[in-house]
């Protein structure tokens, strides 16, 4: 039996215009028709109908990069370079991680996701698959990747056990549902051209996305140049690895060149504005990169240099500092940034039946509050959504179908037994630490 629901209002894409009072029909994990009370009800005889009143119904967001284990270093190391971050504090923590730290730290992340609307992440971290087993259990749909590098993973030991557990994992998840894998070297600093070459074939022989951070920062860029002699975007093309199964993070310092190169080559690129601009990176070249006709997602970044997970306030910030560095408000409009949290990012991580509200689609979906005051009054929905909204004012999740989080109860995570557990690993953390 169908589900039919409905709100004030529902904004099933960029495209379109917002729907008031209109009603979703859902067959299993698909929508199957959308259209006023009077065209729907009478088609639909006998069926569920819920209606959730002063809401808006939109596309389930996309956080398109993020290492989601990291919650559990939120604020652990605070305003400092990235090397230095990453040099001196992350990665001599991550030297000590635990599998139960990876499942729990997932969890934390995935509460605070549900609770910001997002259906759809791609993770790159170490323990992947304590990854897979706390989104299995959330409902929620990833594409994760167990991040590669040549120094020893505390994960999976050497370099070589690191390409085995890829393509176990690759095979493993080749048909299922919710879970997609990507191949994930982590940088060029981190990574050889020789392991990046390994990763690109690797990618190459299941048709899997290759997921690098690039260009993140100037000091990438002059290692890598001090190393090799070229630039990061020289280096991957020579390996082969511009190709429309490219995700590349960050992409703060692409140049004009860069920027062609990688739109003539269908690559894609996840803009992480918020940790950028926390790291001290830099701003990315967004409006060149629409320009020039990239697909860009949106990404958060890990919760440890963030510190959230919100894709609104990233919607938000994206929008506001081309704007401000342009001195133009009209360089980049709200459908834009909108598109890349939703359909975008859904295409860029391999899901693209998911990130609008029409038709065929899959029935990822989740439901703004305009009971918060700050969402009054409701002049434009879509405006709504990208410059108000925040996290916690969504109130219902649904994925695939399922709800996943009703009236602001997350169905399938025990809150209350994840924040007693992430309390317990804060005090390991430290006794490991200091
Ligand atoms: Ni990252």
């Amino acid at each position: 039996m169908v589900k039919i629901i409905s709100a004030k209002w529902i904004l099933p894409s960029t495209e379109e215009r917002p729907f008031k009072h209109g009603f979703l029909v859902i067959d299993r994990d698909k929508i199957i028709d959308l259209g006023s009370k009077e065209e729907i009800l009478p088609k639909y005889p006998n069926s569920e109908v819920i209606d959730l009143g002063n809401k808006i119904i939109f596309p389930g967001l996309v956080n398109a990069h993020t290492h989601v284990p990291m919650s559990i270093f939120r604020g652990i190391a605070e305003d400092l370079p990235l090397m230095v971050w990453l040099k001196e504090y992350i990665f001599p923590i991550e030297a000590k991680l635990r599998e139960e730290w990876v499942y729990w730290g997932t969890k934390l992340s995935l509460i605070e996701m549900i609770k910001s609307g997002i259906a759809i992440f791609c993770d790159m971290y170490l323990f992947e698959k304590e990854v897979i087993r706390a989104v299995e259990e959330s409902g929620l749909k990833a594409l994760v990747g167990e991040g590669i590098f040549d120094f020893p993973s505390p994960s999976y030991g050497p370099l070589e056990r690191g390409f085995e557990l890829t393509e176990e994992l690759l095979k493993n998840f080749e048909k299922h549902p919710q879970i997609k894998i990507a191949v994930s070297p982590h940088t060029l600093y981190t990574c050889s051209p020789e392991t990046v070459k390994r990763c690109i074939k690797l990618s190459e022989k299941y048709n899997a996305k290759l997921h690098i951070h690039l260009c993140e920062t100037k000091e990438e860029i002059e290692e890598v140049k001090k190393r090799y002699g070229k630039r990061p975007v020289e280096i991957l093309k020579e390996l082969g690895g511009i190709n429309e199964n490219l995700i590349a993070v960050h992409c703060v310092k692409l140049n004009f060149e860069e920027i062609e190169l990688m739109a003539k080559l269908s690559a894609k690129i996840v803009h992480c504005p918020e940790s950028n601009l926390k790291l001290g990176s830099g701003i990315a070249p967004l409006t060149e990169m629409l320009r020039a006709g990239i697909k860009v997602g949106l990404g958060t970044d890990g919760p440890a240099s963030n510190n959230d997970l919100d894709i609104f306030s990233e919607m938000r910030t994206a929008s506001l500092i081309q704007k401000g560095i342009k001195e133009d408000p009209t360089v980049i409009k709200s459908e834009d940034v909108l598109k890349m949290a939703t359909f975008w990012g859904a295409e860029i991580l391999g899901f693209s039946e998911s990130g609008k509200l029409l038709p065929g689609y899959k029935a990822d979906l989740a439901v703004l509050d305009l009971s918060h005051y700050s969402l009054q009054p409701d002049y434009n929905p879509l405006a709504l959504l990208v410059y108000s909204a925040k996290n916690g004012f969504v109130s219902d999740l649904m994925i695939e179908g399922k709800w996943i989080m009703r009236d602001y109860k997350i169905l399938t995570i025990n809150e209350e037994e994840v924040i007693e557990k992430v309390k317990k690993i804060k005090k390991e953390i430290l006794s490991l630490l200091f």
